[in-house]
């Protein structure tokens, strides 16, 4: 037989509430060939591009059998709920081919699924512009969420220089940071939401959500806005630190600092030198997600939340 090999446009016209239409792309998946998905729901469809259009605003995936022309569509497309073999089945998994800016901007296009995406901070005539490789929580607070830092296991090392800083570090599975450059890109227009988070050993991921987040641009050494509204479970130990009963250490208007770039306010102490790590150092800190995970060096990761490294599994940073 001859398999389709072919590239489906979906679109599908949301008539309920929003009248609004998206499209999305569609790729033959060779992986999937044949396979059997646990949980799927059947139907008929004449072709596979009606198949497409029983996959919804959300879907990952579908397959289409070419011999009795059935449609199926799995609840999750993960690779570990493949349940079997079956001849003539073809899937078609999600394919980005548009390029946008932000994860936020990947949710309103129908990519649903939390995982690893391609956006373009910067306009194509930009001298900064490239693709960058982020993190996309899609499933937090409505999803849409970029993260700027996740690190998990301290396997990436975060005490790094202000180059490095500016353009971005790490592996994107196993920690990173997107750069302050593209901070400023993401930001220079308008203050977003910054979530951020430590995932405990015990898998208790616990946050704090700041409604204003901006950064200024690398003349300015990438100062930190930071304030409206904040809640969550981790508690505020980055603006109003008085809060929390320790020395005022509050970092909204503070510069950034790198070891090699002493921009903190005291003359006569480097934070990022002493703590191993960038950040928005007053003199220094009450929460630092950027330190180096070892014991005595990342101290109080969120005081007095989260109080050593050894408690921590993973952190994210994300803007909305
Ligand atoms: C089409 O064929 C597949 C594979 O043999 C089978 O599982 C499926 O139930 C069939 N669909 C219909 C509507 O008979
Ligand atoms: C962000 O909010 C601050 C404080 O309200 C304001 O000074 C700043 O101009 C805002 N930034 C942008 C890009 O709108
Ligand atoms: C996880 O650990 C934290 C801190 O030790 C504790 O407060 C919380 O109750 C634990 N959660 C679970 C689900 O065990």
């Amino acid at each position: 037989m001859t398999y389709v090999c072919i590239e489906v446009l979906l679109v599908v016209a949301l008539l309920s509430f929003s009248q609004a239409i998206f499209k999305k792309h569609f790729k033959e998946n060779p992986y999937f060939r044949n396979k059997l998905f646990e949980h799927t729901t059947q139907y008929f469809a004449e072709s596979v591009s009606m198949c497409s259009s029983h996959c919804g605003q959300c879907c990952e995936c579908f397959g289409f059998n070419v011999i009795n022309k059935t449609c199926r569509v799995p609840v999750s497309c993960d690779p570990g709920v493949i349940s079997g073999q079956e001849d003539g089945w073809i899937y078609f998994t999600e394919h980005v081919t548009d390029e946008l800016k932000t994860c936020s901007d990947l949710y309103t296009a129908g990519y649903c699924a939390s995982g690893f995406y391609t956006i373009y901070p910067w306009d194509k005539e930009e001298p900064h512009y490239r693709p960058v490789e982020v993190y996309c929580d899609m499933k937090t607070n409505d999803g849409g969420w970029t993260a700027i830092q996740k690190r998990i296991a301290g396997s990436v090392d975060f005490n790094r220089i202000w180059d490095e800083y500016k353009i971005g570090f790490g592996i994107p599975q196993e920690g990173y940071w997107i750069g302050n450059d593209a901070i400023y890109q993401l930001t220079k227009d308008r203050n977003l939401t910054l979530y951020l988070s430590i995932t405990l050993m015990n898998n208790t991921r616990l946050y704090q959500i700041y409604e204003s987040f901006s950064i200024a641009d690398e003349t300015n050494q990438y100062r930190l806005h930071l304030g409206g509204e904040t809640h969550g479970t981790l508690g505020d130990s980055l603006v109003d630190t008085a809060n929390t009963g320790k020395a005022n250490r509050n970092l909204p208007g503070m510069a950034f600092s790198t070891p090699d770039r002493d921009n903190d306010p005291s003359s006569s102490f480097n934070c990022a030198l002493s703590f191993k790590g960038g950040w928005w150092f007053n003199r220094c800190y009450l929460a630092f997600l950027n330190g180096r995970w070892a014991p005595n060096v990342w101290q109080t990761p969120w005081y007095p939340t989260v109080m050593t490294e050894s408690e921590v599994k993973e952190t994210r940073m994300m803007i909305r």
